[in-house]
């Protein structure tokens, strides 16, 4: 039985000046998620949200929170973002020296854990950590800043991660240049969560427009 399809919008391209409305029109538009990218300005050369950021947001609005967090040594973090209202924490494999044990400290704090790969990351990283995961996010973009092209050539592997989480609760997320074009492909691949950022804000006729969009583009693509 195939996940459900779920659209995680990316805050990154929000007005920051009104982000607990923003959020709160995310949540109208009917979204299942919402993503924060997290960044620390050394991991990837942005700086983003801090935990007291989104803890402001969390009352405002009721739908689930993850966090992204694009941070070198995240486990010093781990409890400030679950301590803020998220309930999915997802951290780089490539940040972490223990990545067994930072995975189970997210499970101890109560939060899903998550497992991102970077472009050059093999899938094959998370063979003897698949069942500490409820979330494996394949990035189709190299990190730090929204609006990048969607790298077509990460389909094989969201497929290979698909294959490997088989029989597992786990999702199957992709992040980076998700848009109209590029859904179909990352959702036949095997993706069941994805993130937009750039696709949704653009999108013309609005929030709901572009969310409905994405998850019909994305069902289509299954049996
Ligand atoms: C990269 C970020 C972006 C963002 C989505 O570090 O994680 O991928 O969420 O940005 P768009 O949808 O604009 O590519
Ligand atoms: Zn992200």
């Amino acid at each position: 039985m195939s996940r459900p399809v779920e659209i995680a919008p990316s805050v990154l391209p929000a007005d920051y000046s009104k982000l607990g409305e923003e959020c709160a029109a995310l949540q109208e538009a009917g979204v299942d998620r919402i993503h924060w990218d997290v960044m620390d300005g050394v991991f990837v050369p942005n700086l983003t949200f801090g935990p007291d950021v989104i803890a402001s947001i969390r009352p405002h609005v009721d739908v689930a929170f993850e966090a992204h967090l694009m941070v070198v040594e995240p486990d010093r973090l781990l409890s400030r973002y679950v301590d803020a209202g998220c309930d999915t924490v997802i951290v780089h494999a490539e940040a972490c020296t223990h990545l067994h044990r930072t995975l189970s400290h997210i499970a101890e704090l109560g939060a899903t854990p998550g497992v991102a790969l970077n472009p050059h990351t093999p899938p094959g990283l998370i063979n003897h950590v698949r069942d500490l995961l409820g979330i494996v996010l394949v990035m189709t973009v190299n990190p730090g800043f929204g609006g990048q092209a969607y790298i077509a050539s990460m389909e094989p592997k969201i497929s290979e991660v698909a294959t490997l989480l088989e029989g597992l609760d786990c999702d199957v997320e992709v992040d980076g240049g998700i848009g109209p074009n590029t859904v179909a492909g990352a959702a036949a691949a095997g993706a069941n969560v994805l993130v937009s950022g750039s696709a949704i804000y653009q999108d013309l006729e609005g929030l709901e427009h572009a969310v409905t969009d994405l998850k019909k583009r994305a069902q289509a693509t299954r049996p």
